[in-house]
């Protein structure tokens, strides 16, 4: 007998597949009238139309979506979720036509988060960060990816790491945890990139390895922060303490980031605002995915990239939020999806499949989550809406109504 089942779904849509989708094929959706969904050990047992279920009738527990929408829960592959402070003078100077870069240059940015965070408890930085998490959860999100990078010395990395931890062991969300250390230089290295590596090489990574605190290894690639040779020689260590590299790549300028991505075969190479069209080619041989971050570019008040082209490119693109106190302010995927639409030329099934199956390509678990698909996690969002899309274009409004996580009703 099933642990739950959903019934009177009016339509489930769904990308398909076990992988992360390229190109075109982006646009093949599932879409069943008249659904239903078992659920068994915290995976989905049946998802697909009701009048041809066999199983169990009866569950432990019944869900009457009543004509809800069912769709998978998203997976935001991209956030920083953890930090303490509170940015929003910047966002006014920047309203005043302030830069980005002149505010950090002046001790403001990267820099005045992690002042904040450094001085805040793992206890406080806990409780932000949880309500953060709550809220994403709420807006559909069911599997979260949350980088550190505001310590920028050992022991603010380790308080980040744990509190990234703590919300892995207790979220019914999947959390997964990237080492961010060299997001910025901390002000004590006077501007020496080596010696600051020196440390991430010699104190963080001994620190976070015994207790595999971190699944990836991400560096913030760009001019002024760290270059593609820094980042070669991070990746280099960051295996032997079984990291896989992530990078933050040309999001401000053409820096090589996206080819270093491809060269040290990332996961995925994020932002991409300003990559080279030798860069994505290398980026899809290599088998990298290209993670765009509409919400930064929009609060940066940048040209958004045109998703035609990685699409074009066959590349398999991940939308994520990049939650974050200076660039992006919010954990709203249903926000991504309605910019990518709107600003950078994707089809609503394209952000959808950007935003479920290949954000979980992004964190490697395109076989675990990201579709409803028996065998899968059962990460469900069920939407009071009367056609699929308008989760997309009704922004600003949240119709998830449940969130199924694991097959535990959390929202
Ligand atoms: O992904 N690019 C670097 N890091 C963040 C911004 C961090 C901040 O401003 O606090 C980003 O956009
Ligand atoms: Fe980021």
């Amino acid at each position: 007998m099933p642990d739950l089942i959903i019934k009177n779904i009016s339509k489930l849509v769904t990308p398909t597949g076990t992988a992360g989708t390229p190109g075109n094929r982006m646009n093949e959706l599932r879409i069943v009238d008249h659904a239903m969904i078992a659920i068994a050990d915290g995976k989905i047992a049946y998802a697909g139309e009701t009048h041809d279920y066999t199983g169990s009738p009866d569950a432990k527990k019944v869900i009457d979506a009543d004509g809800m929408i069912a769709l998978p829960g998203f997976v935001d592959s991209h956030t920083h979720l953890v930090f303490a402070g509170n940015r929003a003078e910047e966002f006014d100077l920047r309203s005043r036509g302030k830069s980005y870069a002149e505010i950090a240059e002046s001790g403001g940015g990267i820099k005045s988060t992690v002042k904040a965070t450094r001085k805040a408890t793992k206890d406080e930085l806990h409780s932000l960060a949880k309500k953060r998490l709550a809220e994403c959860i709420g807006l559909g999100t069911t599997t979260i990816e949350i980088k550190s990078g505001y310590g920028l010395e050992g022991a603010a990395e380790m308080k980040m790491l744990e509190v990234i931890g703590q919300l892995h062991d207790e979220s019914p969300a999947t959390v997964v945890a990237t080492f961010l250390g060299a997001h910025d230089l901390p002000e004590e290295v006077h501007g020496s990139r080596q010696e600051y590596l020196s440390l991430i090489f010699h104190d963080m990574f001994p620190r976070i390895w015994p207790k595999r605190m971190a699944k990836y290894c991400d560096v913030f690639c760009e001019e002024g922060y760290f270059s593609p040779q820094d980042a070669r020689q991070l990746f280099a260590k960051a295996r032997d303490f079984g990291m896989k590299p992530k990078v933050h790549a040309d999001q401000l300028s053409d820096f090589g980031g996206v080819s270093l991505a491809a060269e040290v075969k990332a996961i995925s190479a994020d932002h991409l605002e300003f990559a080279s069209d030798e860069g994505l080619d290398a980026m899809r041989e290599a088998g990298t995915v290209a993670t765009l971050l509409p919400g930064a570019a929009y609060q940066l008040n940048m040209d958004f990239p045109d998703a035609r082209r990685f699409v074009s490119k066959d590349l398999v693109v991940a939308l994520a939020s990049d939650y974050n106190p200076g660039s992006s302010t919010t954990g709203n995927m249903q926000l991504m999806m309605n910019m990518a639409c709107c600003r950078m030329n994707m089809s609503c099934a394209e952000a959808l499949t950007a935003a479920t199956l290949n954000g979980a390509a992004a964190l490697e678990l395109a076989d675990v989550t990201g579709s409803l698909q028996s065998g899968k996690r059962a990460d469900v969002i069920l939407c009071e809406l009367e056609e699929w899309q308008e989760i997309i274009y009704r922004f600003g409004h949240n119709p998830v109504k449940k969130v199924i996580a694991g097959g535990a009703v959390v929202s």
